[in-house]
């Protein structure tokens, strides 16, 4: 944060920043605007070991599963809340014809997955097959519907499968192949990056094709659609200012893909082995996320005031190079303390902005990216991401707060960035979270925290911090990087002090 905005949310929330560094205020009366639970949402796509394997073993599988679908994956994204789950893609989306997905597996025609290894995709895993991963995990479904490869009949026909109850060509297919009750669904994704894998259009010609599909887009009985655009990749504003131009208000939500890439595409670096300096520049590139949703949503500003449409950041993470020795197109990598901190930095962010930003998708939820969770045959292991969504839940559905925060540099060969990032929120029950990412990989901070318009009675703390930047869990050793109840935290005087370890994420509970 930039003096500017330390003086702007400082009178923002009625206070001037207190003199000594690290000095954090939060207004904890002047909470505007919720802080969506779908922030915290997901990015499945056929892609390597993502759904096969990651969450499909199939019904005769020794993996212990519920209609083929892993027991132990569910069980771990239900302990995070997982409020949603984006499906089938991604670029697969594009070339995806669901109707191959349906009926009896064993007639179910194969295609070769084009995007991603030229491996076969035999269909096994379908629209029956998310839907009851959904119902499994008690999330929101979110389907991308292919505009590159498909046409407008076939995506109105897919939304008159699932969500059609009464009496139609559609749903009586759906019957037939099982499922009586329509299913709901509200989160629609109308073609995925069209400006590069899903099409390479043009913006005007997206906008245009946009249109026509969404207009068959129908809303069966009360089940109410939630229509999301393809929108820009990085810092492509023209693509933001041309489909909210011409695109409008037949959209709810425009989305933002923007990936952390250490190095460069050819070279993108290495997941686990990684010097300083490429830790700074992957934190630099992460904040670069600040100003995306900035920019991004002063243009939607301009032609949505009253912010109705969503700014929709459905894919987010890190991308290092694959692991040695697995298959390029597969997308695997480790996880380490480094994306915890990656997480917690775009989640801060992500909340900051939630007056505009409606839902997030991390990329992906299982063995590809930046993922929480890696499987290998029966064994599963949680990341370092895993752990920072498990102690940002506390956010879901809270009221941000707003915050003042003063603090010390993290640098680096002259160059620097703020040490701390924060957020903070009120939940229903009245309780205050703040989480804070000491970014500094070598320095531990204090910082005091002063509430505004309340007193703190009582204050706990969980931490998630690791011995080494580049540690993460592997299968030898899963529990390297993980929470822990953090105890250099204390009440006096209403101040919370805190002594924040190098490299942390730390989560303070106020009551
Ligand atoms: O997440 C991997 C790929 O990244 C997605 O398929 C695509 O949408 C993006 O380019």
């Amino acid at each position: 944060m930039n003096k500017l905005e330390v003086i702007f949310l400082s009178m923002l929330v009625g206070v001037q920043p207190l003199a000594a560094q690290n000095r954090l205020t939060v207004a904890a009366d002047q909470g505007k605007d919720v802080i969506s639970r779908h922030i915290y949402g997901h990015f499945s796509e056929h892609l390597g070991r993502c759904i096969y394997g990651g969450y499909w073993v199939g019904e005769d599988s020794p993996v212990p599963n519920t209609r083929g679908i892993r027991n132990d994956v569910v069980k771990a994204l239900r302990n995070i809340a997982i409020p949603n789950l984006r499906w089938p893609g991604g670029c697969f989306a594009d070339e995806y014809h669901w109707m191959d997905g349906i009926g009896p597996r064993e007639k179910r025609p194969k295609m070769v997955n084009t995007n991603w290894g030229g491996v076969t995709e035999d269909n096994s895993f379908g629209t029956h097959e998310f839907l009851d991963l959904c119902e499994q995990l008690g999330c929101e479904p979110y389907i991308s519907g292919n505009l590159g490869s498909g046409s407008v009949e076939e995506m109105s026909k897919w939304i008159e499968y699932i969500t059609f109850d009464g009496e139609s060509p559609m749903a009586n297919l759906r019957r037939q192949n099982g499922r009586d009750k329509a299913w709901k669904v509200k989160f629609w994704g109308v073609g995925n990056e069209s400006w590069g894998c899903g099409g390479n259009m043009l913006p005007e010609t997206y906008s245009a094709l946009y249109r026509q599909y969404a207009t068959f887009c129908r809303n069966y009985g009360d089940n109410r659609l939630y229509k999301i655009a393809c929108g820009a990749s990085d810092a492509d504003y023209n693509w933001t200012e041309t489909v909210m131009k011409n695109v409008g208000g037949h959209m709810n939500g425009i989305s933002l893909h923007y990936y952390t890439i250490p190095k460069n595409w050819g070279d993108k670096g290495s997941a686990t082995r990684f010097s300083e300096q490429e830790y700074f520049t992957t934190i630099e590139k992460t904040l670069f996320m600040d100003e995306l949703l900035t920019k991004h949503s002063n243009i939607m500003d301009r032609y949505d005031p009253q912010k109705r449409t969503g700014l929709i950041t459905d894919e987010w993470g890190t991308w290092y190079n694959v692991e040695p020795n697995t298959n390029p197109g597969f997308l695997f990598q480790q996880n380490t303390m480094r994306d915890a901190i990656v997480a917690a930095i775009n989640l801060n962010l992500f909340n900051r902005h939630c007056a505009r930003v409606k839902m997030a998708n991390i990329a992906q939820t299982v063995n590809v990216l930046q993922a929480l969770i890696l499987t290998e045959n029966e064994k599963m292991l949680l990341t370092p991401t895993y752990w920072t969504f498990f102690l940002y839940k506390a956010h879901h559905d809270a009221t941000l707060l707003p915050v003042s925060l003063t603090c010390d540099k993290y640098e680096l060969n002259g160059r620097k960035l703020d040490a701390l990032s924060v957020s903070a929120s009120k939940d229903n029950a009245g309780k205050i979270h703040i989480t804070i990412v000491n970014i500094d990989p070598n320095k531990a901070q204090n910082l005091e925290t002063e509430l505004r318009g309340t007193s703190a009675k009582k204050v706990s703390a969980k931490i998630l911090t690791a011995p080494g930047i580049a540690d993460f869990n592997s299968f030898e050793k899963p529990e390297t990087v993980g929470v822990s109840d953090f105890k250099a935290v204390k009440l006096s005087g209403g101040i919370i002090k805190a002594e924040l370890p190098a490299k942390s994420v730390v989560l303070l509970e106020i009551e």
